[in-house]
């Protein structure tokens, strides 16, 4: 019974009314029963499990199982695309059971330079909008309204939004530089809409007695979206399994950032704009930054329904999102905002870096974070990096410079 008390069981977990209030964030070195871990031993083996375990129950729901089987089929093969710079593939992974989604990866790898490490992440829309490509698949699955080329009143996409939004992950930019890139549609694995039983969400069994409590959530499976990508690309020539970075976008990088947590194969995380639920902490004092409160009235689906109990009183949550970054550590972090993007929080980030970085310590670095938040358009790249640009909430080609220069120092 003893050595029960390092691992975390659900009896563990106290309903959030139940739980200490601290207005402070959450010392990331001390343990839930009080005793400051000093080791990296005590880090791996207690603390880390326990936070991974936190997150899971209160906030983004069960970390669902590594599929038995991922079968990997190449669609088309482009060896001129890019500019005769990149070969572009589309990958369709299955997952065994045929009523299972499928995911169909874009990876475009450079001609010049294999293998090559890799950019990995989910994007909004569908992969033709990042390429005018006709072989390039459109999804089938329900898309957002406002996406360009999605057919009004039916969220069906339609190959007029090929390479419509090319510019958010710029293939060639990236390829030219020497490295890969991969990406797959979210709305594949889940598609963004609540309260419907779709996507990887219907494999689960319906939910009894109505509140979904620690059922796997929207951001929690397109983070396995972007495992299961990760899954292939270990396996394939072109690019290097020791070298890949996750990206995503605000929803997606809350993504990136959940996905690089919960899987040590992935050697860089990089969120951008992630805001609340992703690298901006819960506990904010940016009066601009978005609440608790509000994501969970207006995107109740991408946490689970024990998250939304934290709306009235962050102070009861038992981590914050410095643990998320933490439990990355010691593998390097890049958080990018901009200015006019309040409501991603980007003062609230730098300060969720800071909260990480005894973790980073126990690792070695002496200084794995800036003193301050950099001056506007100066990266700061430290293992705990941090960029901030003059502009507005967007993904820009600008943005993946910053991307590629923070590789540049971390995954040569
Ligand atoms: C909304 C939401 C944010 C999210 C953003 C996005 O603004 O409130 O939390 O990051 O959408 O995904 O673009």
């Amino acid at each position: 019974l003893l050595l029960m008390s390092a691992i975390a069981t659900p009896a563990d977990f106290p309903p959030p009314d139940k739980l200490p209030s601290a207005a402070e964030f959450p010392d990331v070195l001390t343990a839930r029963d009080g005793t400051k871990v000093t080791t990296r031993k005590e880090w791996e083996e207690k603390r880390r499990p326990e936070l991974k375990a936190l997150f899971e129950h209160y906030m983004y729901g069960r970390f669902p199982e590594k599929p038995k089987q991922v079968t990997a089929k190449v669609l088309f093969e482009d060896a001129k695309a890019l500019d005769g710079k990149g070969t572009l593939r589309e990958v369709e992974l299955t997952f065994g059971p045929p009523e299972w989604p499928k995911i169909y990866l874009l990876v475009a790898t450079p001609n010049d330079k294999t293998p090559a490490a890799c950019f990995v992440g989910p994007n909004f829309g569908g992969n033709h909008l990042l390429t005018p490509h006709e072989k390039v698949r459109v999804p089938t699955a329900w898309v957002p309204a406002n996406y360009p080329g999605v057919e009004k009143g039916t969220n069906k996409a339609t190959a007029a939004g090929r390479g419509k939004q090319a510019d958010t992950w710029p293939l060639r930019q990236v390829v030219e530089k020497g490295y890969a890139v991969a990406t797959f549609y979210c709305g594949d694995v889940q598609p963004d809409r609540p309260n419907v039983r779709e996507g990887m969400r219907a494999t689960l069994p319906p939910a009894e007695g109505g509140a979904p409590g620690d059922e796997t959530a929207t951001v929690m499976w397109w983070a396995w979206g972007c495992h299961r990508a990760v899954d292939f690309l270990v396996t394939d020539k072109a690019i290097d399994p020791k070298r890949l970075a996750v990206v995503g976008h605000s929803r997606l990088g809350k993504t990136a950032l959940l996905a690089g947590a919960f899987d040590d194969r992935i050697a860089v995380v990089i969120p951008h704009q992630s805001g609340c639920g992703g690298a901006g902490p819960s506990r904010s004092k940016n009066p601009k930054a978005e609440p608790v409160k509000r994501i969970t009235t207006v995107f109740p689906h991408w946490f689970c329904g024990h998250f939304s109990a934290f709306g009235d009183d962050t102070t009861k949550l038992p981590f914050d999102q410095h643990g998320l970054i933490a439990i990355c550590a010691p593998r390097p972090v890049l958080l990018t905002n901009a200015e006019d993007d309040q409501w991603a929080n980007p003062p609230g980030q730098f300060d969720m870096l800071a909260a990480a970085a005894p973790v980073y310590k126990l690792y070695g670095d002496d200084r794995p974070v800036a003193a301050k938040v950099p001056e506007q358009g100066k990266l700061s790249d430290e293992r705990l990096g941090y960029f901030i640009r003059a502009g507005k909430h967007a993904m820009t080609p600008d943005d993946w410079k910053v991307y590629v220069q923070f590789a540049d120092k971390w995954l040569r």
